[in-house]
């Protein structure tokens, strides 16, 4: 049987990915030792992370004065960071679109004078309007995809202040232009590779402001000037995200997955939404395509439901704890493959209970 696993992440890798990792796994290239055995600074894994980081600059598209930083922490980490290494004695605005950005914004008071706005409109939609003026903030800071909750801000937030966004879970699944943005961030496991990882993509005149209480290993000027090699990077997990970097490319890079993502996404809203035994309330232009929340109309077969899917070799659809119902995600290494098994077996069980 065929298993597809929709964890929201750590997620599924690519299966070529995988099984290229699996080959190299005790002996790197001949050397008779693992990629995770080499010394981070031997010439062998400087060639590893070197060619990672241009792979990911070429697929997107990230022009000089950025720097990019393979860090420790987590997507969590970078919400003490930014405010850390961007506030100075300024002040900071929060979008609030979810539960990740509610969270960001949360931890950044810790740090020092941050706003808040909530543009949620009963869960269901997004409503810019409620945008304040946003002229004289340190940033602003948004989560164009909120994995939690399958709601997704597509275009950019109206402001003339520095934007920094959360992309954990839609980096390198949609199209985005880096120039437009002062600091880009996402933890690894969903569309880079495995947990420990976490990419930070900082337009360069940012770097050297940090509070002088920053952490060694939060700050973005310590990480850039020692090639993110300050201390012990994650080095496998490095690896990893270099083999994703060059599985995209032969893919055709992000603007060819995104429009595999959206056509897999569709498909499976569409049938939700004609089906009559499963509904998603986000509005449809928040929908996330990387994300896909659903509920049945009969939350007391949510467990038969769950139990099913997982024998049919359906893995990991339960939603967050939060939020309850189901969660499809369906990050770029998902085929659509998947997603037709997933919509027929939905289809099977609407017409067994509905
Ligand atoms: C949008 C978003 N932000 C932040 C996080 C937290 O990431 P981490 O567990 O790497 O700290 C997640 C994790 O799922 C996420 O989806």
């Amino acid at each position: 049987m065929t298993i597809y696993n929709f964890c929201a992440g750590p997620a599924m890798l690519p299966a070529a990915v995988m099984r290229k990792a699996q080959q190299e796994f005790c002996d790197y290239h001949g050397l008779g030792v693992s990629v995770m055995e080499l010394s981070h600074r031997s010439a062998d894994f400087m060639a590893v992370a070197e060619k990672a980081e241009q792979d990911l600059r070429e697929l997107m598209a990230i022009p000089d004065n950025y720097a990019v930083l393979f860090m420790h922490g987590g997507a969590r980490g970078q919400f003490s960071a930014i405010p850390m290494n961007l506030l100075g004695k300024g002040k900071a605005l929060y979008l609030e679109t979810g539960q990740w950005s509610v969270a960001a914004s949360e931890e950044a008071q810790k740090y020092g004078d941050i706003d808040r706005v909530d543009l949620r409109c009963e869960q269901t939609t997004l409503d810019m309007s409620r945008m304040p003026d946003t002229k004289g903030y340190a940033y602003v800071h948004y989560c164009p995809n909120e994995t939690v909750d399958g709601v997704a801000l597509y275009q950019l937030p109206p402001t003339d202040a520095p934007l920094v966004a959360d992309l954990s879970s839609c980096i390198l699944g949609r199209e985005l232009d880096v120039s437009r943005f002062a600091l880009l961030y996402a933890g690894a496991q969903k569309n880079i590779g495995p947990a420990g990882l976490t990419l930070v993509i900082v337009r360069r005149d940012l770097l050297g402001k940090a509070d002088p209480k920053c952490p060694a290993i939060l700050n973005y000027q310590l990480a850039a000037n020692n090639d993110s090699m300050y201390n012990t990077p994650p080095t496998f997990a490095w690896y990893l995200a270099g083999e994703v970097f060059q599985w995209l490319k032969q893919q055709g890079g992000v603007s060819a997955m995104a429009a595999r993502n959206w056509a897999k996404a569709s498909k499976l809203y569409d049938f939700i939404d004609a089906s009559g035994f499963y509904r998603n309330p986000v509005a449809p232009s928040h929908r996330s395509e990387m994300n896909v929340t659903f509920q049945l109309n009969d939350a007391q077969l949510d467990q038969r439901f769950l139990a099913e899917a997982e024998a049919a070799g359906l893995k990991a659809l339960k939603g967050h704890r939060l939020v309850g119902g189901m969660r499809a995600s369906i990050y770029n290494a998902m085929p659509e493959a998947g997603i037709d098994a997933l919509v027929q077996f939905m289809d099977e069980f609407a017409r067994t209970y509905g």
